[in-house]
Parts: structure tokens; sequence; C-alpha cells
């Protein structure tokens, strides 16, 4: 699975912002509060349909605007998917896979796998499976 692109409208600190990603391996480098951890909140936000960091939609929006979308392009098993997530204040939030929209979230989650490693996790790499995390 590859995430092409990326487009934010109103995510958090990004008013109008478009990444193209590689296939492999990438960076992000920028000054502290630039916006590095949002493109990966936003990314994780397309695959699971909430933020990583701060599960109020509303509080995603840019404090400036009402409402944001976000809009990913995919290569997944050689075919394009894209898939967009918008929300509006004081509205339920919209996910749509190839312009559908779904009917419940539970059908996309999986779909795009994706995971955030944080400094919190850490010790589920280095130390036993058993390790809880609270
Ligand atoms: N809803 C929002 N509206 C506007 N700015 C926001 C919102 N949520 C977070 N931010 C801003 O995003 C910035 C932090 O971005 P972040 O991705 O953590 O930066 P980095 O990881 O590059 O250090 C902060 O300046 C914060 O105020
Ligand atoms: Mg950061």
């Amino acid at each position: 699975m590859h995430l092409k692109s990326l487009s934010l409208i109103n995510y958090k600190n990004f008013t109008s912002r478009s990444f193209d990603f590689d296939a492999k391996i990438n960076c992000m480098v920028g000054a502290n509060g630039i916006g590095k951890t949002n493109v990966l909140d936003a990314i994780y936000h397309l695959s699971n349909g909430k933020s990583y960091f701060n599960p109020i939609t509303s509080q995603n929006i840019n404090h400036d605007a009402s409402f944001f979308v976000i809009e990913g392009e995919y290569l997944k098993d050689d075919r394009p998917e894209k898939v967009i997530i918008s929300a509006k204040k004081g509205q339920k939030k919209i996910i749509k896979r190839n312009g559908k929209n779904y009917d419940r979230f539970s059908e996309h989650i999986g779909f795009l796998p994706s995971v955030i490693i944080s400094p919190a996790y850490r010790d589920l790499i280095t130390e036993g499976s058993e390790k809880k995390i609270y």
C-alpha cells in the first residue's frame, strides 16, 4: 500500500496544503510547531476515522474555520483508492471511499492499516509482549 498524496484543508494548523509521498521512506523536517505531527495524525485519521492525539473531532478543525477535509490518494493492490474524511462543526463526520459514503466507520477500519509509534509505546518494541501500557 502506498499513500501517494495527502491534501488537507483546515486540518489543525493547515489551511490548505498538499503533500506527495515516496513509496518507500519519507522524512519530515521542520521547526517545532510547523505541523509534522499533524500530518501524521491526518494519515492516521484516514486509516482509523479519528485523530490519534485528539479524538474530539471539532478540536481538529482549524481554529479559524468551521470544517476540515482530509483527502488521501493511495495505491493498494495496484488499484487507486481515494479516501476523504470531512467534518463540519455540529455535524456527523463523513468518510468516503472512491466517492461512496460509508454507512458505518467500522466498515473502513483495517482497510488502510497504519499505526503511530510514539515514545509511550517504546516498551512494546524493546520489552516483552506482556508489557502493559496505561
Ligand atoms: N485545531 C487547530 N487549529 C489551529 N492550529 C492547531 C490546531 N490544533 C493544533 N494546532 C497547532 O498545530 C501546531 C503543532 O503542530 P505539530 O504537528 O505538533 O508540530 P510539529 O510536530 O511539527 O512540532 C501548534 O502550533 C498548534 O497550535
Ligand atoms: Mg511533533
